[in-house]
């Protein structure tokens, strides 16, 4: 069986590109080992652990479970992206000043989805919150500090108080 590859087009964090990807690329292969977009991590590949998570058209995806010739004419934002924007500043700040990070493997994800959760606006409930996350596991934290963080987030964007 020979080796395919494509070309597609897409942008990620609001750069356009155009690359050949072997068919078999994963998108957070892709990301990691094509852009040396190195914060969007791999730990499971097989969609249980969050690790991969990555945006594509405004939904949190697994980077691990998507190809990245399914990429092609897609939006897609890392870590990377968000972090230089600023969109999520906020969280990250909270996060270091809650410790809800220890050796941050899982960090990265849990930032995307946590922010997927929050740019819904309002204040969500600490269970919901816990339910987001719950594809994204931790090794380190044991989640508290993690709720603590995105809850005080949530409380500072609708002004409720950090
Ligand atoms: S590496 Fe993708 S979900 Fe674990
Ligand atoms: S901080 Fe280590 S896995 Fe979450």
């Amino acid at each position: 069986m020979s080796e395919r590859s494509f070309d597609i087009t897409l942008t990620v964090n609001g750069e356009e590109l155009r690359e050949r990807v072997d068919a078999r690329s994963t998108l957070v292969d892709f990301l990691r080992e094509t852009l040396s977009l190195t914060g969007s991590h791999v730990g499971c590949e097989h969609g249980v652990c969050g690790a991969c998570t990555v945006r594509v058209d405004g939904a949190i995806v697994r980077g691990c479970l998507m190809l990245a010739v399914q990429c092609d004419g897609a939006k897609v934002e890392t870590i990377e992206g968000l972090s230089d924007t600023g969109e999520i500043a906020d969280l990250q700040q909270a996060f270091a000043e809650r410790n809800a990070l220890q050796c941050g493997f899982c960090t990265p994800g849990m930032l995307l989805t946590a922010q997927d959760l929050l740019k819904a606006g309002g204040v969500p409930s600490r269970e919901t919150i816990r339910v987001q996350i719950s594809g994204n596991y931790c090794r380190c934290t044991g989640y508290h500090a993690i709720v603590d963080a995105i809850e005080a987030v949530a409380r500072a964007r609708t002004g409720r108080g950090g």
